[in-house]
């Protein structure tokens, strides 16, 4: 199985247009790496590939991909994508994948809506890209040699979809249709890919033991991380991202599994950014690795 990062951030990716923060700048002048934001391609054969997610960043991912890049007149190795939900920085680099090539537009029946509902969806060509519904916990091949069975995990709708009053508490960790994990399996192994979790309960943590490779949500470090920097109001839980660090996150939570973990979907306010910093050892320490964009990875 043939894995590539093709962004490492959050919405909103590194540097932030309108943002001035220590890790921002830190990018800027070129002192950490840049992250474009969330997306994974992957491929059982290294000629078909599946992607994960589309971001708006998806033109320049592709072109900095050399297995993405035409292979033909008007032919694309991109055969089929799957969104795990319909956050802006998931579905935005759809808009990007117009222009009369075919490939299968997978989502659960929920994310399909939220797409259909959005009538500037219709620039993909209906008798092109196909628009399929992804059952949860029912396995199928996109492309050759990967087979996938998605799972409903604790999140929330996105964050345009909020209707008056939205619910600050549960509602934010809901499980359902709105959020998925991917499980992906070939002949090589098991990659388990969740860019957005809101919670890790003791069934979802099973789950995921018997991953040789895990992706899984980074977005921040401590809950508080947003408000406690400036840079905004939101605490981690409020957007459906569960943190890093405390008793209940996922550093704790996933100390047990055996495979090789890797973060992704980091925002720019995490710490963890800085290479020389405590949360950088500590995720170090604790056996994780964290993304950057064009990183491969082979199973
Ligand atoms: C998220 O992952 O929380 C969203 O992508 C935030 C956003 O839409 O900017
Ligand atoms: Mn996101
Ligand atoms: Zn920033």
């Amino acid at each position: 199985m043939h894995i590539r990062i093709l962004g490492v951030g959050a919405g909103g990716g590194l540097p932030q247009w309108n943002c001035g923060c220590a890790n921002c700048e830190a990018a800027r002048s070129g002192f950490i790496p840049s992250m474009t934001q969330s997306s994974v391609a992957v491929s059982g054969d290294g000629i078909r590939w599946l992607l994960l997610n589309a971001s708006p960043d998806i033109r320049l991912q592709m072109q900095q991909t050399p297995e993405l890049h035409p292979t033909g007149l008007r032919k694309s190795p991109l055969s089929a994508a799957i969104v795990t939900n319909g956050d802006v920085d998931h579905v935005a680099g759809l808009l990007t994948l117009r222009e009369k090539t075919a490939f299968d537009l997978y989502a659960t029946p929920a994310t399909q809506s939220v797409l259909s509902a959005n009538p500037i969806f219709g620039v993909l060509d209906r008798d092109l890209v196909t628009r399929r519904d992804l059952r949860l916990e029912e396995p199928f091949a996109p492309v050759s040699g990967l087979t996938v069975t998605a799972y409903a995990v604790p999140g929330k709708v996105p964050l345009y979809l909020e209707d008056d009053g939205f619910d600050t508490g549960p509602r934010t960790r809901e499980t359902g249709e709105q959020t998925i994990g991917l499980r992906i399996e070939s002949a090589a192994g098991v990659f388990h890919y969740l860019p957005g979790c809101a919670d890790l309960p003791a069934w979802l943590c099973s789950r995921l033991e018997d991953a040789d490779l895990l992706l899984f949500d980074g977005t921040v470090w401590s809950d508080e991380e947003m408000p406690r920097s400036g840079t905004g109001k939101k605490t981690g839980a409020r957007m459906g991202h569960l943190a890093m660090s405390g008793r209940d996150g996922s550093l704790a939570r996933l100390a047990q599994l055996k495979g090789r973990r890797i973060y992704i979907h980091v925002n720019n306010t995490n710490p963890v950014l800085l290479p020389n910093g405590p949360e950088r050892a500590a995720i170090a320490a604790a056996g994780w690795e964290l993304a950057q964009d064009g990183m491969e990875i082979t199973l």
